[in-house]
């Protein structure tokens, strides 16, 4: 049984989705923990209610990055993690802490990478006049919101689109690719090889969503 930990900062629907997958599933692993950088992340609750640990680290606690990584690896350290999971957690990592889970350190991006790392995706999106977005889930390096590709979704970006709109629909494909991404890792279904993440069964790690 491999151990999942998923670090979350706010709403957690991310998470979420990668926990109701594990239970209905069957997942030959479990959610260890979720941990939050924040007292208020509201996925907290849902995870307490699943009768999954939970704990926060305050990052205002800490006078530097490297200071706070530390503790919050030696949290997540605790739960022996096969794959540490980052959904919506919003924090730069530092090398270090980056290095340590390297090759079982997962993102989800709200862009199609490497298009728009950063914040404000969706709106930089419709002002380039992107005619596609998406979300992608990656393998985490020290550089942000780089790392070897696992699964991408795209989705149109519509004529009427405001971030809001464009942001829910891209947020229903997150929660299509990153539990599927999380699965195959756990079934050691991912090889990379070049900086490139393939399917040992060649399924298909692209998602076109038409809305
Ligand atoms: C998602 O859009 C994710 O891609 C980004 O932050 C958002 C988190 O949403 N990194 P949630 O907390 O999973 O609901």
């Amino acid at each position: 049984m491999k151990n999942i930990v998923i670090l979350i900062s706010g709403r957690g629907s991310n998470m979420e989705a990668i926990v109701q997958a594990c239970i209905a599933q069957n997942w030959s692993a479990r959610i260890a923990a979720v941990i939050s950088n924040k007292a208020s992340a509201a996925g907290l609750e849902f995870a307490a209610r699943h009768g999954i640990a939970t704990a926060m680290v305050d990052h205002k606690q800490f006078d530097s990055r490297e200071a706070f990584d530390t503790e919050l690896a030696k949290v997540i350290d605790g739960y022996q993690p096969d794959l540490v999971v980052l959904a919506g957690f919003m924090r730069i990592l530092s090398e270090g802490f980056v290095r340590h889970y390297e090759g079982r350190l997962l993102n989800i991006h709200p862009s199609l990478l490497p298009a728009f790392p950063g914040l404000h995706t969706h709106e930089r999106a419709i002002e380039a006049g992107c005619k596609l977005a998406g979300a992608t889930v990656h393998l985490v390096t020290p550089e942000l919101d780089h790392g070897p590709i696992v699964i991408q979704a795209a989705v149109p970006v519509l004529p009427e689109d405001t971030g809001d709109t464009l942001s829910a629909r891209v947020l229903k494909q997150e929660h299509q690719i990153y539990p599927r991404a999380v699965r195959w890792f756990v079934d050691g279904e991912l090889t990379v090889a070049e900086g490139r993440v393939s399917h040992r069964s060649a399924q298909a790690q692209v998602v076109w969503a038409a809305d």
